[in-house]
């Protein structure tokens, strides 16, 4: 039997679990921006006039005079001014009584000129948490949400109306426009952002090479190498020191690297190799070493800051501070600049290295040797970012939530390890004791897939999903959808939904992927479990991180135990993934046996 994540053992896992908004000073400019818009002119402007003001007072007389008609001036500014603002707040007294006089849905009524962002703002430490009762609540789970600015849209955790937004819908629902503008510095027109027949054509040319026998094989060779190589290593010197290590953090540099070798067969070296403790390198390493290291820094803080670019109260904001170069705009052209050239010296070389023949596996040169003629250096350095942000944080995610999960269910834990010695037992004499696990292995582990799909379920590494409508439409649950709006499904939510899932949504039960006769695993309607998204556009990657997440799990428990403080509570963010704010702190044990 599963456990509940709500029961005694993990009591504040939901009630606990909260989202900040924040992203570098995104979230200080969320409410920064909404604050100074609503209340006063930007602060940018009122400290010159301030200055300008004391400037003209320069003799007692006329001091004097300049202070009473300045007095007078601004009683009549501030009169002005707090008129309105005596009005909005009497307003907003009266809505929120109203509201509390019809109870816990009407909660969400949205208010006058700020439509639902005070509840937003209000909840914004724990929105996932907040969005799950909200749609609860709803009759439909879907809900209708204003914001100031004229942005209106849907977020639903509706299983039949996000099969007609990413299926029937298709064609109505692009990531639009304003999906395309906040991330185009960033990832271009790669495939992640594009639409229509630039998206058609690239994810065409990708399904193709993502189904090769080959690049599978490649795949599971690069996982081999970092696992064995460096994370298992790394592990094992965690053990000997006994100090806790940042498991969040370690699954993240891992996955950079495994995609970076993936994507552009490049090696950023997050992890340290083998025994190395990072000390002692030649000169030349070394700098090699700090150039990696500001590449997959500024790869994070590019990332980091585009999505940031989503959580502003008032949307646009970000275009103003990107015209005058302002703050996490600035900061964000820096961090693209970096990632971008370094891109793109890696494929100048590598035209050169193919023009001499040299054969690669990775998807940049079969991007080349497929569509060599169509793909412009800025193309091909779009997909490659688009790659290697879809691949970046979220298996990471995935883990680091899937660990938590496992650190408190022993049973869960003891039925993964046994399905994986069953699976190295039956293997020839002479290879029982060969590191890691082929491709063959990991698809026997059925416990090991239904283990890390469930705890998806619960942490789902893309909680929500962003679509735009292009015309009115009227959703399978009746909710009637406007030209322009975003449309937005949440699969956190739609996890923990009784009426999706049934009595036991809230629990974590590897057994509900299996089949209870063979033991096999049995995959869900892609349109109820959207971690992975759903439709034509639903993720090329799957199968890779798979390979890559059974293979860490596998590998990982086989020889250690990750120990998590039982009184720590993760607090979530989302940046473009559903993260733990402060990283997850275990202590890694050896298996006695
Ligand atoms: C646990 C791991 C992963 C999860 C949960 C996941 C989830 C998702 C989701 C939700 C989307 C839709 C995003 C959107 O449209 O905004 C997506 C798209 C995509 N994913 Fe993954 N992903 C994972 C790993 C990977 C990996 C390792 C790759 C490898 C490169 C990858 C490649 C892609 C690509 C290329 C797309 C865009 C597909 C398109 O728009 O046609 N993903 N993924």
């Amino acid at each position: 039997m599963g456990e509940s994540i709500t029961a005694a053992d993990r009591p504040a896992a939901l009630a606990c679990s909260a989202q900040e908004l924040t992203c570098g000073d995104a979230a200080s400019t969320a409410t920064g921006s909404l604050t100074t818009t609503l209340l006063s002119p930007s602060p940018y402007l009122s400290s010159p006039l301030d200055s300008n003001k004391r400037r003209r007072s320069t003799t007692p007389r006329a001091h004097c005079q300049t202070r009473t008609l300045d007095s007078s001036a601004m009683a009549m500014a501030a009169l002005l001014l707090l008129l309105p603002l005596f009005f909005l707040g009497a307003v907003l007294v009266l809505h929120a009584a109203r509201t509390r006089r019809v109870g816990e849905k009407a909660g969400l009524k949205p208010y006058p000129l700020l439509g639902h962002l005070p509840q937003f703002l209000a909840n914004r430490h724990r929105i996932m948490d907040w969005m799950t009762e909200v749609l609860a609540s709803q009759p439909t789970c879907t809900l209708v949400f204003r914001r100031p600015g004229g942005v209106r849209g849907i977020i639903t955790a509706n299983p039949a109306n996000v099969e007609h937004i990413l299926r029937a819908g298709f064609d109505n629902f692009p990531k639009g426009p304003r999906f395309a503008s906040l991330l185009h510095d960033f990832l271009g027109r790669g495939i992640f952002n594009a639409d229509g027949e630039a998206w058609r054509s690239q994810r065409k040319a990708a399904s193709y090479e993502f189904n090769t026998r080959s690049l599978r094989v490649f795949v599971a060779q690069s996982v081999h190498r970092e696992l064995h190589g460096r994370l298992i290593p790394l592990l094992r010197r965690a053990v000997s020191s006994g100090q806790p290590i940042d498991i969040q953090d370690t699954l993240e540099r891992y996955a950079f690297d495994n995609i970076c070798r993936v994507a552009f067969d490049h090696d950023p070296g997050q992890l340290p190799d083998g025994d190395e403790d990072g000390d002692g390198a030649s000169p030349e390493a070394e700098s090699a070493a700090i150039e990696k290291s500001r590449f997959a820094d500024a790869f994070r803080d590019a990332a980091n800051l585009s999505a940031g670019r989503f959580r502003y109260a008032v949307p646009g904001f970000w275009k103003i501070k990107k015209a005058f170069s302002l703050g996490s705009e600035r900061r964000l052209r820096e961090s693209i600049a970096i990632v971008h050239g370094y891109a793109d010296r890696i494929i100048r070389s590598r035209r050169e290295e193919m023009s001499m023949g040299c054969e690669k596996h990775d998807l940049l040169s079969r991007f080349m040797a497929s569509q060599s003629d169509n793909y412009t250096e800025t193309a091909l350095r779009d997909v490659v970012i688009s790659f290697l942000l879809a691949g970046r944080e979220t298996t990471s995610s995935a883990l680091t939530w899937f660990f938590w999960l496992l650190s408190s269910r022993p049973e869960v834990e003891r039925r993964i390890r046994d399905e994986v010695a069953a699976v190295r037992a039956r293997r020839a004499q002479g290879d029982l004791d060969n590191a890691g696990f082929d491709l063959d292995e990991l698809r026997e582990m059925h416990y090991v897939h239904a283990a890390i799909t469930e705890s998806m379920r619960l942490y789902p590494p893309v909680p929500v999903n962003f679509q735009q409508a292009k015309a009115a439409d009227v959703l399978p649950d009746g909710t009637a959808v406007g030209p322009g709006w975003f449309v937005a499904y949440n699969s956190y939510t739609t996890g923990r939904m009784e009426s999706v899932w049934g009595k036991d949504a809230g629990e974590y039960m590897p057994e509900r992927w299996l089949d209870a006769a063979e033991g096999t695993f049995r995959p869900e309607s892609p349109f109820r479990y959207m971690a992975f998204h759903a439709g034509p556009r639903i993720c090329l990657g799957k199968e890779m991180a798979y390979i890559q997440m059974k293979s860490i799990v596998a590998c990982v428990l086989e020889e250690f135990k990750l120990e998590v403080d039982g009184g720590y509570r993760p607090r979530q963010v989302a940046s473009l993934t559903l993260r733990m704010a402060d990283g997850l702190p275990v202590k890694v044990k050896a298996r006695g046996n």
